[in-house]
């Protein structure tokens, strides 16, 4: 039986606060988030570079919070989406609003640092807003990379500093220290209390730095149809084999 306007309105302040402002037939969730209607606003930027129909294709959204990307991406038609969180009280949130909307979503909690375990590569991974969330970028990425992607990657991140992109080198003389102020290198920015008021900002990464990351983690970027938002196509293997086994380097960093 459908839930009353009334009954919806009291599980929603029951489950609050929500990072998410979804419609919930008609009772938004978070309707003074300060970055406006949000994910919506910048959803609809990106909404028309994801294939319309997901018929018969799997979808992991990590990092789903309260579920609005796992609910937008079934209703396209995907025959699997499992929305993982290691918040409980968002994925409460998020398995409500997929009983509102009647949308068979499954939502587990697991970190992204455990999607190996999933044993399984779903066609579209969404790994948004999380990044910036991580002691271990770099690892998460390359995790992401090694065990759930199976064919496209949608990534979204915060990003500070300078949009500028400069051109990437296979290596810098050791004496070239210029090179460090220069604003479009790669630059992630290290929060070591907090930024907004989170003390889970850790690592913000300027343009430059996105880019150079989702490549080095074995991505090739296809697509970016909004300003933070990154198509990814998994290429090869991380570069030097993730942590594990690290190019060999001199010992002193002296170019060779
Ligand atoms: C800024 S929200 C982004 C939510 C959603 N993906 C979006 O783009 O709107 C970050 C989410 O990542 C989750 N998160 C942070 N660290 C995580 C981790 N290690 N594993 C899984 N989820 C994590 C948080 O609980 C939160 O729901």
């Amino acid at each position: 039986m459908k839930m009353t306007r009334t009954e919806i309105e009291q599980r929603v302040s029951a489950l609050a606060p929500w990072f998410h402002n979804l419609d919930l037939d008609g009772v938004a969730t978070a309707p003074d988030h300060f970055l406006g209607d949000y994910p919506r606003s910048k959803w609809k930027h990106f909404a028309a570079s994801i294939p319309a129909d997901l018929s018969g294709k799997s979808v992991l959204d990590i990092g789903c919070n309260a579920g609005f990307y796992s609910l937008e991406m079934k209703r396209r038609g995907a025959a699997r989406v499992l929305g993982i969180d290691f918040d409980d009280a968002y994925l409460d949130q998020a398995r409500f609003a997929a009983e509102v909307a009647e949308l068979d979503i499954a939502f587990e909690k697991l970190s992204v640092y455990d999607v190996a375990g999933l044993g399984e590569r779903f066609d579209l991974v969404l790994f948004m807003g999380v990044l910036y969330h991580l002691r271990h970028p770099l690892l998460a990425l390359d995790l992401i990379r090694e065990h759930v992607v199976g064919d496209l990657m949608v990534f979204q991140s915060m990003q500070r500093g300078s949009r500028h992109v400069a051109e990437v080198k296979d290596n810098h003389n050791f004496w070239n220290t210029a090179l460090f102020e220069e604003p479009g290198f790669p630059r992630l920015h290290f929060i070591e209390h907090r930024y907004a008021d989170d003390p889970t900002n850790w690592w913000v990464p300027n343009r430059a730095c996105v880019e150079a990351m989702l490549r080095s983690s074995g991505f090739t970027i296809v697509g970016h149809p909004e300003d933070e938002v990154y198509l990814c196509r998994a290429a090869g293997a991380p570069a030097g084999e993730g942590a594990v086994y690290p190019a060999r380097g001199n010992g002193h960093g002296a170019a060779r």
